[in-house]
């Protein structure tokens, strides 16, 4: 890891272990140009890459043909209105109605660890593992400043980069485009690489070419969604999983964002990172800034294995924080799928004892305790315990379940308005709309104001009045609807686009407090399933619901694509009834045990209920999971097959960070796969050790099993699978 600043060539160099990022200073103008991002190299020789010597000229040298160099030029942190005319990084508007914005190089500086984010979810790193480069850029005319900032991490290839926007000038301007990053490179053929989805089906991998102009996914729907990821890579042509060139960006964002890719005349590529704009106007005064969230980057040349090796272990070590960060997880129940919202305190209760039998170590009670809400239709926002059902309300369902040896979660959907609610009675103008226009519903409900601290506030003081009432150790925190019919009660005029931003920092806020004040409580995070899965989401919630489908065949590539990105430490994973509730199919019990092994674990059913021979193997898929969650939660995540690709294969594999020991998982979605033993090239083994498989006498090198493979005969049933356990020799510890 280390930042220097050349000032012979006016060069910055940012290294991590492996990659190295440049920038540097152009002419006499001071137009900060990007350089090189790629594999590491050793010096700051290769600043020819900002081309400023051929033509198109150089702005001091030849301002006959300014544009023709501004039009080409790899610029850092692109503007508008002034002669690139490319997509802008920054987008300003002035009182006068004007656009143009140059921004050149004025200061910067160096120094060890890394600042918070006002209000914003960030990474961050323990003394001395981090080291933040901040550069000033400056538009002269408007006195608007973008502050730069980078940082690099010693164990680490992720590269974190913000924006602060600062306005020294003496009239008030607004932005319409902040981005996070920018980044100008040649065009090698890219392929762009997302993660689309919906409801149900998230997380799909999808490619594509990049071809001259646009490619971009964005969301604009107040929360980062089921559709895209908010992540892209661009990849060389041919990556595999092992293979190819892959940079990566992430944004630290759970709201509307956008990230695309525009292909220039000269095929050079632009890709940016940020804040969604159509939706986006923010008044800043002078004396103000403005603070876009965080954009992780990566670039690996180890193909996609690289970058989710990187992310992973950025995401474990760098984002996610509190009590459960390094610890195994309660197995837990919850009663969604199991009773809806059709429960009472007694059959909340049948279920816990009976789990508790089981080996089952939390009850999760979800959606319909409160208020009168029965139904979809009522009660959001009315936030403390329905009697009818829970009679002595929360300190006595609680103390039963903990008498019987179970903790206990409960479900809040605090964003959320039902009109036929106390709440909504009281504030109608808390919910966020439009003047004169009926908002549209989805789910029957609508949308909290959280841009107004008044809201937030109101439902924190709710909130955590059922927190502090009794003994809770866990809480779902669910939003299941977009945003649109943008209007705030509370925001004049020229300050309605901030809407959608201002309620993402509500949101980030009331996340902050609850755990704050309750450092104890396991949060999990969850949108109708994934629908609002992004590390930034992972700063306040060290898990994440993954989706509403439980089919475990379905969740083969659910989870395939969420695992590309994060650890599978927060990926929600819970065994479910069949048939499936979303999806109709039956699978056997035991594969999906298998398949949310490699997640959370827990169930999502109603226990008294199931045929006695599913419940019979709960004890011992708690077992598997005692035995395996250490190596899940903390290893290193392979991904061997896809079930899309290869003949109805899917099989992932978990190693130590010792190479002691490894974890395969099978599952076979074809019953004919090819009717012959299966060789699977297995990953990350140490090559010179010798590991025995499933406690069998044999013992096979690790250069073996990862080049010649290991032999996985053909499964009888449908979509049967298996878990094998690789233990090195000498390793008697497991
Ligand atoms: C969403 C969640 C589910 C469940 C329901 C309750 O759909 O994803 O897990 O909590 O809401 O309404």
């Amino acid at each position: 890891m280390g930042i220097i600043y050349d000032e012979t060539g006016r060069v910055f160099k940012l290294d991590t272990p492996h990659t190295s990022y440049m920038m540097g200073i152009a002419d006499e103008e001071g137009f900060l140009g990007h350089i090189y991002y790629g594999k590491r190299i050793s010096s700051c020789d290769v600043s020819y890459l900002l081309r400023i010597q051929e033509p198109p000229f150089v702005p001091s040298k030849n301002n006959g043909d300014r544009i023709s160099f501004l039009d080409a030029f790899p610029m850092e942190y692109p503007t508008h209105g002034i002669g690139d005319f490319r997509e802008a990084a920054l987008r300003i508007r002035t009182q006068g109605g004007h656009k143009a914005c140059a921004l050149t190089y004025v200061s910067h500086r160096i120094y060890e660890g890394k600042k918070k984010l006002p209000g914003l979810p960030a990474s961050f790193a323990g003394e001395g593992e981090c080291e933040t480069l901040e550069i000033v850029c400056r538009d002269k005319s408007l006195g608007l400043e973008a502050v730069l900032s980078y940082s690099v991490f010693e164990d680490s290839d992720v590269t974190a980069r913000h924006v602060e926007i600062r306005n020294q000038g003496g009239e008030k301007l607004w932005l319409e485009k902040v981005s996070s990053m920018s980044l100008d490179m040649d065009n090698r053929d890219f392929e762009a690489l997302t993660l689309h989805g919906s409801w149900a089906r998230e997380c799909h991998r999808q490619t594509g070419r990049l071809g001259n102009g646009f490619r971009g996914i964005a969301s604009r729907r107040g929360m980062s969604g089921h559709q895209d990821h908010p992540f892209m890579a661009l990849v060389t042509e041919h990556t595999t999983q092992e293979r190819g060139e892959v940079y990566g960006v992430q944004l630290m964002y759970s709201g509307s964002y956008e990230i695309l890719a525009d292909v220039s005349q000269h095929n050079t590529v632009r890709w940016q990172a940020g804040l969604e704009s159509q939706d986006f106007c923010w008044e800043l005064n002078p004396g103000e800034s403005f603070c876009a969230p965080e954009a992780l980057l990566i670039y690996s040349d180890r193909g996609l294995d690289g970058m989710t090796a990187d992310f992973h272990d950025f995401i474990r070590e760098h984002v996610i924080r509190g009590k459960y960060k390094n610890r195994k997880r309660p197995v837990l129940i919850n009663n969604w799928e199991a009773t809806y919202f059709d429960f009472n305190t007694e059959k909340l209760l049948s279920i816990a004892k009976e789990a508790a039998g089981l080996g089952i170590e939390m009850l999760v009670m979800d959606d319909g305790w409160f208020g009168h809400r029965s139904r979809a239709d009522s009660s959001l926002g009315d936030w403390y315990v329905n009697e009818e059902k829970l009679p002595g309300g929360l300190p006595r369902l609680v103390e039963e379940v903990n008498r019987l040896g179970l903790k206990f979660g409960i479900w809040f959907e605090p964003e959320m308005i039902s009109p036929e609610s106390e709440l909504y009675r009281k504030h109608p103008d808390w919910a966020i709309a439009v003047p004169g226009r009926t908002p549209s519903m989805a789910r029957e409900q609508l949308v909290l104001d959280f841009s107004r601290p008044e809201v937030v506030e109101g439902i924190w003081e709710q909130m955590e009045a059922v927190l502090k009432s009794a003994n809770i150790e866990y809480v779902k925190w669910d939003m299941n609807r977009p945003l649109c019919d943008l209007g705030s009660a509370a925001l004049p005029p020229q300050r309605q686009g901030e809407l959608l931003h201002r309620y993402m920092l509500g949101v980030y806020e009331l996340q902050e407090r609850l755990v704050t004040r309750f450092p104890d409580i396991l949060l999990e995070n969850c949108a109708s399933g994934g629908g609002r899965y992004d590390a930034g989401m992972l700063y306040y919630s060290p898990q994440i619901w993954c989706s509403d489908d439980t089919d475990a065949i379905e969740r083969l590539a659910i989870q395939e694509g969420t695992a590309m990105l994060y650890p599978l430490s927060t990926m929600g994973a819970h065994v479910s009834d069949c048939p499936n509730h979303t999806i109709g199919r039956t699978t056997p019990f035991e594969t999906r045990g298998y398949v949310a092994l490699a997640g959370t674990f827990g169930y999502e059913l109603d226990v008294t209920r199931i045929p006695e021979t599913d419940r019979e193997q709960i004890p011992g898929q708690i077992a598997l999971y005692h035995k395996y969650n250490d190596l899940v939660r903390e290893g290193d995540y392979y991904r061997i097959s896809s079930a899309a690709q290869s003949c109805g294969c899917d099989c992932w594999q978990v190693v130590s960070k010792d190479k002691k020991e490894s974890m395969v998982t099978v599952i076979q979605v074809l019953c004919a796969p090819g009717n012959r033993t299966r060789i699977l090239h297995l990953k990350g083994l140490d090559p010179e050790k010798r590991y025995r498989i499933d406690g069998e006498d044999t013992l096979i090198k690790g250069d073996s099993l990862m080049y010649a493979g290991l032999p996985v005969p053909a499964m009888k049933g449908d979509f049967a699978g298996k878990v094998m356990h690789l233990v090195a020799e000498n390793d008697k510890t497991k």
